[in-house]
């Protein structure tokens, strides 16, 4: 049986939430992440360091039994922060960044950031602390069209913003379009990107296959079969500044299958096996230990971890659920067949 072997990788952009739902969804993740970069986009929002430890502990209570699993906790962004606690922030060693939210772009952003410019004091300390922000990078006017609204914060925040603060890294989360790539590639030095694996395997055409797909619909939305191609170029290029980030974002069924439904794919019970599914098809799966398990690491300035995960060529059908709290949770691939599985994870 053909078996891909890799450095255990880390997801440098996780959604786990909290109380039911996290214990729910946090086995997936920890069975085939070392660490992950956990978001702070709660209700209320992680906005302190004393918030992020103390769900920092209840995701280290939530773990399986024997799981070794680090969550990197993040604060999340809003007109108020003050460059105290970002001090705070670093010296606690367990927060990793900080999260902009524009206020309105996505899922639980409305406590978000209105004006970047409130934050100049607050920016300036990350960027002397090596703190580094990610960045959801839309726009959020209702006038601009939803698939320009990444390549428009490009040119009106995010360009200004890393020229304005030429020491602050910078990580462009789940990028979407050929514009990002490009822009990260050429971007000066301290910026980087993750890309999920949805923008990797899906181009827009998806959201409407034989009808309306609430599963896969998350922000930024996918965009054109250009865009996707580019991001798998970036993914597999070897190119460091690009890594892995799933964004994988648990929503009960009923919060999607409804009249307004939520942004977010679940794509945790899978994740590796669907970023070997896309690195495969571009004839490229030798570039994926790097990308999963190298690059992201060496961008926060972490140590690469030492253990390893093992993937086999095996068929297994997705699950048509799973169990989320009270209610259930479709993930992505729901009742299909995928060709890679997860086999172990190897001691250090
Ligand atoms: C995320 C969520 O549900 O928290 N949703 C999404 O569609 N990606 C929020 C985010 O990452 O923007
Ligand atoms: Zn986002
Ligand atoms: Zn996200």
């Amino acid at each position: 049986m053909t078996q891909l072997t890799l450095t255990r990788p880390d997801d440098w952009h996780l959604h786990l939430r909290d109380g039911a739902a996290l214990a729910a969804v946090l086995a997936h993740t920890a069975a085939r992440f070392a660490r992950a970069i956990v978001m702070p986009n709660l209700v209320p929002p992680v906005t302190t360091t004393a918030a992020a430890a103390d769900y920092r502990a209840r995701i280290v209570a939530a773990l399986p039994p024997g799981a070794r699993f680090e969550p990197l906790m993040t604060l999340y962004l809003t007109d108020h922060t003050t460059a105290a606690e970002i001090g705070r922030a670093k010296a606690s060693g367990i927060v990793h960044g900080c999260k902009l939210y524009p206020a309105g772009a996505t899922t639980h952003s409305q406590a978000g950031v209105t004006d970047l410019r409130h934050l100049d004091t607050t920016l300036e300390r990350m960027a002397e602390l090596g703190l580094p922000l990610q960045v959801h990078g839309e726009v959020t006017s209702p006038d601009v069209d939803i698939f320009d609204r990444e390549a428009r914060f490009i040119d009106t925040v995010l360009a200004p913003l890393a020229a304005r603060m030429p020491r602050l890294r910078i990580v462009f989360e789940h990028i979407t379009t050929r514009a990002a790539a490009e822009f990260v590639r050429d971007a000066r030095e301290g910026i980087a990107a993750t890309i999920t694996p949805q923008h990797l395997l899906l181009n827009r055409n998806a959201l409407f296959a034989g009808g309306i797909r609430p599963h896969l619909y998350c922000l930024p939305v996918l965009k054109r079969e250009p865009d996707r191609r580019a991001l798998l170029e970036a993914a597999i290029s070897g190119n460091p500044r690009y890594f892995l980030g799933t964004d994988s974002a648990p929503h009960a069924r009923h919060a999607k299958e409804t009249a307004c439904g939520c942004a977010g794919v679940y794509s945790a019970h899978a994740a590796l096996e669907l970023y070997a599914e896309a690195f495969e098809a571009a004839g490229a799966l030798p570039r994926l230990e790097a990308f999963a398990a190298h690059f992201g690491a060496d961008f926060y300035g972490l140590p690469r971890n030492t253990g390893t995960l093992t993937l086999e060529k095996a068929d297994w059908t997705v699950p048509a659920d799973y169990p989320f709290g009270d209610a259930t949770i479709v993930p992505w691939r729901a009742g299909e067949t995928l060709g890679w599985r997860l086999a172990r994870q190897g001691v250090e």
